[in-house]
This record gives structure tokens, C-alpha cells and sequence, in this order.
């Protein structure tokens, strides 16, 4: 059995990768105090101890609000910390495969001609992100391929999942629509952002297919051309949901529209696909429509 290594693997997404594989590969998952990733020492140990044939890298802050609170921390942590796990994956010859995110694409004060109607990203553009979680994970990519340039980094869009894994975990876009859902007020979305937005068991579902990838950096998520408001009605729409009580947010991002959107060309090739994004939430509600009776008691569907 092959062996691998999870980062992170308390947190949101590394959780559901150690359940996924766990018995598929030999999986090893040191909690923060085990192996501290800023720690480049701790970290070469542990590689060189357990021989891992993949190091799937999700430990980071990933709270974009804690990032400019704690520059410095977080800077160790996602900039630092990503650079000796590529380092220590490099010296023991194994695949190391990186987590990133679409808010590299997060340009600030977007230009005219960019706000709200750009195309998907691309994966070769110039970038110069808007915040500092967006540049430190721009950093650790250029980084990480430096020292280990048969590294895969991915960027991940906005994920979600049904069901809440851990304790304290933190929210996401899907359940706190369910929760909306289940209540009587208007639920709002915005306008003037774009973004894909992942059911996160795909992630897991196609991170395998990334360990034959050659290095370089690929977008990993759901495609989205739409709008945030536009892509839930189309989510209710193929769900048979009535969208009565959707309605538009016109203010979020109204000065600075936002585009994160990300082009799949590049992971289509080597044959990953995800669900478009209002394809993803809408076969995720049926599912949770026919758990949840409180969301069908309030919710009812378009054609009943
Ligand atoms: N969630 C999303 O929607 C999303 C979107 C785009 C990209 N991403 C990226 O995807 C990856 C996974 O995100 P996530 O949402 O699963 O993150 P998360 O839930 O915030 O989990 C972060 C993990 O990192 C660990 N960690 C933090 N500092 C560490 C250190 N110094 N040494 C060892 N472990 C440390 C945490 O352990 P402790 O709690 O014990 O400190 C926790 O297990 C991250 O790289 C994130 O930036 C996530």
C-alpha cells in the first residue's frame, strides 16, 4: 500500500481526504503539535521517518480576515510552512501536492474593463492579489516550485459540504444556505461576485488524479460563469425549487466587482472535471431536501 501524508488533516478539507483514502493508502496525518509546518526541522523528521509517496499539503490559516490580523503568523504559516513541506516531499522523493486558492486571482480595485465581465482565469496570467492571503498563497506557489518544481499546486475555489465533520469547523456557503433556507426571511446574494464554488467531496474525489500531474499550478474547482445571485437561482431552477424568496444583494461588491472565476482548460486535459458550480449546490439541495424535512416544510418545491 502506497503511503500518504495529510496536512492539515483537522481541518475542513484535510479531514474528509484522511477519511476518503484512509484503507485506499497507508495515510499518516500528524496533528499541528506533531509536526508544526514553520518548523522546518520537525517537518524534514517526519518525512524522513515516515517515507511518504504523496504529501497532500492542507494545514494553513485560511481565514483571509485572520491573515491581515496576524501578518506575520500567517505569512510563517502559509508562506513558510508550504516551503518545507515542498523542501522535505523533495528530499525524500515524494509527489508533493499543494493547496492554493483562487483569491490569488482577487486583483483589489479591479479595472472597468475587468469588473464583473472578465473571463475565467487562467493559470499563466500576471498576478497581483489584492490581499494578503491571496499573496502569500501566490508566494508559496512561485516558492514551492522553485525548490521542488515537480510540485502540483492547486487552486482551490470556495468549497463546500453538507454536512458539518468536526467540531468547530468552520461554516461554508452551502450550509448557511440551508440554514436561510430553513428560516422566513429573504435571502440575499450578491451581484457583483463571481466565483466557482466547490462541493468539497469532488475536491477529495479527484485529488488522486492530481499525483500523476506534471508540476506547475492548476485551477481545482467548479466552473461558474455567473454571478452569485444568478448561479443559486439556476441552482433552485434544475433543483424544481421555487426562488421566491431569493433576492439581490446590489451593494457587496458594488464599487470593486469581483471575478475568481477560474478556466478548467487546463485540468480538462488531463481528464479532471468538476460540476459547474449551480450543478454542484442543486444536486446537493435535492439531497438535502430529502433529509431535511425542515428545509422541505419551508421550502416547497416550484412544482408542488
Ligand atoms: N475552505 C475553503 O473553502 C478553501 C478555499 C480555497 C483554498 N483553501 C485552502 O485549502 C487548504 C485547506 O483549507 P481548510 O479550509 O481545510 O483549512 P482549515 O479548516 O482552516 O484547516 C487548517 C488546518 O491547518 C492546521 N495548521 C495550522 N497551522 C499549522 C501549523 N503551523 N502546523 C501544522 N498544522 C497547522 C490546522 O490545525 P490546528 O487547528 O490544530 O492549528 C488545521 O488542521 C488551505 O491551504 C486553504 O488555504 C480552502
Amino acid at each position: 500500500m502506497k503511503k500518504m501524508l495529510v496536512t492539515g488533516a483537522s481541518g475542513f478539507l484535510g479531514r474528509r481526504i484522511v477519511d476518503f483514502y484512509t484503507g485506499t493508502y497507508e495515510v499518516f496525518a500528524p496533528a499541528h503539535e506533531e509536526m508544526d509546518i514553520t518548523e522546518a526541522d520537525d517537518t524534514v523528521s517526519y518525512f524522513r521517518k515516515y517515507q511518504p509517496d504523496f504529501a497532500v499539503h492542507c494545514a494553513a490559516m485560511s481565514d483571509v480576515g485572520m491573515c491581515e490580523k496576524k501578518p506575520e503568523q500567517s505569512w510563517n504559516i502559509n508562506v513558510t510552512g508550504s516551503i518545507n513541506i515542498a523542501k522535505a516531499a523533495k528530499e525524500i522523493n515524494g509527489k508533493c501536492i499543494l493547496c492554493s486558492s483562487d483569491q490569488v486571482y482577487f486583483a483589489g480595485l479591479e479595472s472597468e474593463e475587468n469588473a464583473g465581465v472578465s473571463q475565467a482565469h487562467r493559470e499563466d496570467e500576471e498576478l497581483c492579489p489584492g490581499n494578503l492571503y491571496g499573496r502569500e498563497k501566490l508566494k508559496a506557489e512561485q516558492e514551492c516550485l522553485k525548490v521542488n518544481p515537480d510540485c502540483v499546486l492547486l487552486r482551490l475555489s470556495w468549497m463546500y459540504d453538507v454536512k458539518t465533520e468536526g467540531q468547530g469547523e468552520h461554516g461554508d456557503f452551502f450550509r448557511t444556505l440551508l440554514s436561510q433556507m430553513a428560516g422566513a426571511e429573504i435571502i440575499k446574494y450578491p451581484v457583483y461576485d463571481r466565483r466557482g464554488i466547490t462541493d468539497v467531496n469532488e475536491v477529495v474525489k479527484n485529488l488522486e488524479k492530481t499525483f500523476e500531474l506534471p508540476g506547475g499550478v492548476y485551477n481545482f474547482g467548479s466552473p461558474n460563469e455567473k454571478n452569485t445571485y444568478e448561479t443559486v437561482r439556476q441552482a433552485f431552477a434544475y433543483a424544481g425549487l421555487d426562488p421566491g424568496r431569493l433576492g439581490k444583494n446590489e451593494e457587496a461588491f458594488c464599487r470593486n466587482p469581483r471575478n475568481l472565476t477560474m478556466c478548467q482548460e487546463k485540468i480538462n486535459k488531463k481528464g479532471i472535471y468538476f460540476l459547474s458550480t449551480a450543478e454542484g449546490i442543486a444536486r446537493n439541495l435535492t439531497r438535502a431536501l430529502e433529509n431535511l424535512q425542515i428545509v422541505s416544510v419551508s421550502y416547497a418545491s416550484a412544482s408542488s
